[in-house]
Order: C-alpha cells, then structure tokens, then sequence
C-alpha cells in the first residue's frame, strides 16, 4: 500500500510510522515480526547502496515475501509499504515505480530550490499516474562535522513550506531540524555533559511547529532518527569494536515529534548497531562458531527487539492496523 491513509491516521492519532531501512534477510524478517506483533503499519525502505548490495529485484520480491510472511504469522491485513530511501534521481525513482515500489523519496535537497522543485515535481507526475506517493526534502541534514551555528543555517526554512509542496505537489516532506544521518550525530563538543551523559542540543521544535501552522494537516517526516542506544555502543566496544563518540537522538524528543505532524521517522543506524552488537557478542563467547545461521539468528533477535521497542515505547504507532 502506499502512504496516503497510514499518513492521515497518523497524524489524526498523534503517532509516527516507522521506516526501516533493510538490506538483508534478516533484518526483513526482524521488520515484519516486530510489526506483526505489534499490530503496526511498518515501511520497509531500500537505499539506492541496498539496491547495490543486495540486488534491485531480490530486495522488491524480499518486500513481497515480507507481505506474505506477515500473513503467515497471523495478520490477516499486514500494512506494508515499500518505500525507496533518498532517491537520486528521476530515473531511479522511475525505476522503482515500475518495478511496484508503492512509496518513492524523491531527494532534491542539496540541489538549488528551483531545482528541488522541478524535479521533484517531474517525480510526482510520474508517480502519482501509479498511486505511488512521493516524499521530497527542503532542508539539508547538518553533517557531524557541522558546527551547530553552521547546521542552523541549513534548516528548513518555514517560509518556503507552502511554495515547496503546491508547486511540487509530494504527499510527504522531509524537513530538517537538527537530526542528522549515522550513528555520530553530533560532537561531544556540540553537548552537554549532564549526570555524566552527553546530552545534544534539542531538535528545533520551533521551526517544526511553524511549518505544522503553514501546512496544517500535511505529512513530515524526519529522517536521522537512530537514538544510537549506550547499550549497544557499550557491546560493540566490549567485543573488539572500536566506536568512538557515538551520539544519537534522544528517545524522549522523537517521541514528542510523533506527536505533531511528524508522521514517518527513519530508523537505520539503531539496526546496524543491533546487529553488529549481537554478531560481535556471539562470536567472542563462540569462538568456534562459523555457520552464519549461529550468528544471525541473535542478531535478528536483538534487531526484532530494538523494532519493537520503538515502535511501542517511542513512535506509538502499536495497535495501529485499520483492521
Ligand atoms: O539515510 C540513509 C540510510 O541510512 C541508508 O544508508 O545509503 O548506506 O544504504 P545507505
Ligand atoms: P539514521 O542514520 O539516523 O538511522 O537515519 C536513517 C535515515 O534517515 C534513512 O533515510
Ligand atoms: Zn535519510
């Protein structure tokens, strides 16, 4: 299905839909069974670098196994939309709708605003002819290496909100207030030392409530959202990693965001983590180990729990299904 209903019901009901990148088998399976259990409508997302690792027609029939999958453990009407991550250009989001994407991100924003525009535009037109939704960006995400007095200047400028969405005509816009890809969000010199925990600055919850006020009703989505969890840092680091300063967004402020307007928050990072955690834990204490199944299977475990975890303690979008 694509966004349209799950976005309005969202936004009606005061929580967010999660949007999981997946590249594997694992972290698909790890998807559905989070959503399934939890009764959440899930959008399962694929990069253009997943499309290159993974193969671009393995990952759209792993979407629609996923569907069948969910069925086969007891949902009777899964919500599942397949959605291309920050699409680059017009061909591949073509690509992507012809292939039965139901949801495309059309990426314009490091592009100048006409630009943005023109192609999001041409995107849309294409898509729309499917039912396909569209996401576009205005704002560019702050990089790490930001100051933040640097990063404000690429915010998402209210006042271009209206102009953006009529002349492009996307059903979804992904707006940047201070989150920012990968798991080292911010400097620790960006935080603030409290209680003996880095906390970052907060997101511009101010320039998020403008631009709910210009588009009263329409769909935002917040990309960067990993929290980059102490405790999976902490395992990696235990078991021969060696991550350094990495920073995330706190929990308690993306759960505030799925309150608003925010509809759609992108997880990718917490999952890597998840992952990469569970597989360096198991093969320290089994160094004997080497049938991949041995090692997986925990890392599926602790991606299916992290899921789960957000989807009921910080987006809310649980119990969620239409039906
Ligand atoms: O926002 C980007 C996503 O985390 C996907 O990352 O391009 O490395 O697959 P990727
Ligand atoms: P994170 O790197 O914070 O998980 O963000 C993922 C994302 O925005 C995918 O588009
Ligand atoms: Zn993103």
């Amino acid at each position: 299905m694509n966004t349209r209903e799950m976005f309005k019901r969202a936004i009606a009901g005061g929580y967010a839909i999660p949007a999981f990148n997946f590249n594997t088998m694992e972290q698909m399976q790890a998807i559905v069974m989070a959503a399934v259990e939890t009764k959440s409508p899930v959008i399962m997302q694929v990069s253009k670098g997943a499309r290159n690792y993974a193969n671009a027609t393995i990952l759209r029939y792993m979407a629609e196994g996923a569907v069948a999958y969910a069925k086969e453990l007891g949902c009777e009407h899964p919500e599942i939309v397949l959605h291309l991550d920050h699409g680059d250009s017009f061909e591949l989001c073509k690509d992507c709708i012809d292939m039965g994407f139901s949801s495309v991100m059309i990426d314009g924003s490091s592009l100048p605003y006409e630009e943005n525009i023109a192609l999001a535009k041409k995107v849309v037109d294409y898509a729309h002819q499917f039912d396909v939704t569209v996401e576009a960006e205005l704002g560019v995400l702050a990089g790490v290496e930001d100051e933040v007095s640097s990063a404000e200047s690429h915010y998402t400028k209210p006042e271009e909100v209206i102009d953006f969405s009529t002349r492009t005509g996307c059903d979804s816009l992904a707006i940047s207030i201070g989150t920012s890809h990968g798991a080292h969000k911010f400097t620790p010199e960006q935080c603030t030392l409290v209680n003996g925990v880095l906390v970052p600055p907060p997101l511009a919850f101010d320039i998020l409530h403008e631009i709910e006020k210009k588009l009263p009703g329409f769909p935002i989505v917040l990309h960067g959202s990993s929290s980059v969890p102490m405790d999976e840092v902490n395992t990696i680091n235990q078991f021969g990693g060696h991550l350094e300063a990495a920073i995330g967004i706190p929990e308690e402020q993306l759960r505030e965001a799925s309150k608003s307007a925010v509809c759609k928050i992108n997880i990718d990072s917490d999952s890597r983590l998840a992952m990469t955690a569970a597989i360096r834990k198991h093969l320290a204490e089994h160094p004997g180990d080497f049938d991949p199944r041995q090692y997986l299977k925990p890392a599926r475990e602790n991606m299916k729990k992290m899921y789960i975890h957000k989807i009921v303690n910080v987006l809310g979008s649980n119990g969620k299904l239409a039906q």
